[in-house]
């Protein structure tokens, strides 16, 4: 089975990034091949500084291998070193409808949140098919928010294959991370880079202690009886066992809980938690050669993988030598 992600090197991975997909790519490498690749050709809709950008690929590549993607096992790729890909999207496009592309909810969001909208923001799916159909994956772990991307991948696999009477592209099924709840930031919004409401597992300690100390909470002083749905103890219970959170909250309903004291034993557990992976990721960043291999390697076997249908796709739609 071959398993695909991507995501895209926008910024130091944050606890929402690592619960809500990191953690599970990692986990489902014992499940197939996986590949996994830095989405760089995608950032480039809304990066547009070449030094920021090599810094936040660098900076995702050192989260994933730190947080326990083998490279050994996967691939892990950079998705500019297979500049096939932007042909075959190119291929795809040809059979995309405008109305698909139009009803794109990603799309949709950006236009009403005021994005002046490029044929790059509009056309994102397209590579994104490209990046799925070329390895003929077979499981696509996304969330629910790129759910709509993978159907469309889909919906494009079957215009191909139906525009030249050939099988060149199987479906793939989207496996959706759905029982992921979302992790919310330290202003109770979902943790995301655009509300700058994040935790970041890899800040300084001092840093990471200071924002933890930051997280909002509602003003009920220490005796009173304290509402468990808030972001404070959302984000506790991620480092906790199911009957210690029992007991963490049966204690908060009683009243008597300090949040001083929950926010304290938040960052110890954090940095607890992400301790052996801070040592790796330190030790990593030291060699940057080391790194660099990783991803030509990757790069190499992933080529590999995708070549025969590269040509595969060429052949169907009669490009190429006669
Ligand atoms: P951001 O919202 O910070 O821009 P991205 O959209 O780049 O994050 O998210 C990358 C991946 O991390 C996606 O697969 C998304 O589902 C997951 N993710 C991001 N934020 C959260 C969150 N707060 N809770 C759960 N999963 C999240
Ligand atoms: N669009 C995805 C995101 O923003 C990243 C991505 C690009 C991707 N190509 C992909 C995810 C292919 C899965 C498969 O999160």
């Amino acid at each position: 089975m071959r398993i695909l992600s991507g995501i895209q090197p926008s910024g130091e991975a944050h606890l929402g990034n690592y619960f809500g997909a990191m953690r599970q790519h990692v986990e489902l490498q014992a499940r197939g091949q996986g590949l996994y690749f830095i989405a760089d050709y995608h950032s480039m809709t809304s990066v547009r500084d070449a030094e920021l950008r090599r810094r936040l690929v660098r900076e995702l590549v050192l989260d994933y291998l730190a947080c326990g993607l083998d490279p050994r096992r996967s691939i892990l790729y950079r998705q500019s070193d297979l500049p096939e890909t932007c042909e075959l999207a190119w291929l795809l496009t040809t059979v995309t409808p405008m109305g698909l592309l139009q009803r794109a909810t990603s799309y949709k969001d950006k236009l009403a949140a005021g994005f002046q909208p490029d044929h790059g923001l509009f056309a994102y799916p397209v590579l994104m098919a490209a990046d799925i159909l070329q390895f003929r994956s077979d499981l696509v772990p996304v969330g629910q928010d790129q759910k709509q991307h993978l159907e469309m991948a889909r919906d494009l696999a079957v215009k191909f294959n139906q525009s030249y009477g050939r099988e060149v592209f199987p479906l793939p099924e989207p496996h959706i991370l759905e029982e992921v709840a979302v992790v919310p930031g330290t202003d109770g919004r979902k943790m995301s880079k655009t509300y700058d409401n994040t935790l970041r597992m890899f800040w300084p300690e001092q840093q990471l202690r200071k924002a933890v100390m930051g997280i909002v909470t509602d003003s009920t002083p220490v005796e009173a009886p304290k509402d468990t749905a808030q972001a404070l103890f959302q984000l506790w219970s991620l480092f906790a066992s199911k009957d210690e959170r029992e007991e963490m909250f049966a204690r908060a309903r009683q009243g008597g809980l300090g949040y001083g004291e929950l926010k304290k034993d938040l960052a110890e557990r954090m940095l607890r938690f992400f301790a052996p992976m801070r040592t790796l990721r330190e030790d990593l960043a030291r060699r940057p050669d080391e790194v660099e291999d990783v991803l030509r390697d990757g790069a190499r076997r992933a080529r590999e993988l995708a070549a025969p249908v590269w040509a595969a796709a060429r052949a169907a739609a009669g490009l190429g030598p006669v």
